[in-house]
């Protein structure tokens, strides 16, 4: 299972894409596999119109769920996130997230908003019933910078955010694995235990 990093911005280029990407390369550094998604490439009218029989929003609906985390950046709009998240997050089943590890990015003009992530895209996260939502990475567009020559750079302290948030996802990750793997050696040790004594 890999991790998915879904593209929220309507923008290209994009600074909250840039940054995701950053994230997706430490994780790869870290043994993870991803796989980009990128909404604003998805078809628009079959994406407005809820339509999941759409070949390429099924599969982009089918990568979510096939997942075992994702990384979701959005810019902020209106204090808010993008409506292209929202539009994509609409199409996921009632419990689409479940059993996930979510990191919430985001990228702003202005420090004003900071709590968008809290008030606006966690919750609609949460009632998508994931295992966790991490804390997030919140960016204005003064700390993220690119440069055709030499790519993108980034504050000191996003930098360090950006660490954190990839050592906490590993974490999460790790700990999920291996109690997975106790709960199925326990069934499988209790299953034997059955086995004998009929
Ligand atoms: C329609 C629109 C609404 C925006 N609203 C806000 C806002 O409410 N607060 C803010 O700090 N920045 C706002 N911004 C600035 C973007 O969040 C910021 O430039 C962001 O880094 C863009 O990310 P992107 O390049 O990935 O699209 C807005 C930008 C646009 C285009």
């Amino acid at each position: 299972m890999s991790i998915v990093l879904l593209s929220g911005s309507p923008s290209s280029p994009s600074r909250s894409a840039r940054l995701l990407e950053l994230v997706g390369r430490r994780l790869n550094e870290r043994g993870h596999d991803t796989e980009l998604l990128t909404l604003r490439d998805l078809p628009a009218q079959a994406l407005l119109r809820a339509d999941t029989h759409d070949r390429v929003i099924a599969e982009a609906v089918e990568k979510v769920v096939r997942s075992k985390a994702l990384v979701i950046a959005t810019p902020v709009y209106k204090a808010a996130y993008s409506g292209l998240v929202k539009t994509f997050l609409d199409l996921l089943a009632q419990d689409g997230l479940l059993g996930k590890v979510v990191l919430p990015l985001a990228t702003a003009g202005s420090p004003a908003h900071v709590l968008a992530l809290d008030y606006a895209l966690r919750p609609v996260l949460q009632s998508l019933g994931p295992a966790q939502i991490l804390g997030g990475v919140y960016a204005t567009d003064r700390q993220v910078r690119w440069d055709d020559s030499t790519g993108l750079s980034v504050d000191e302290d996003i930098e360090w955010r950006i660490s954190l948030a990839v050592d906490q996802l590993d974490e999460s990750l790790h700990l999920r694995a291996q109690s997975h793997r106790l709960r199925r050696a326990g069934s499988e040790a209790g299953e034997g235990l059955v086995a004998q004594r009929c």
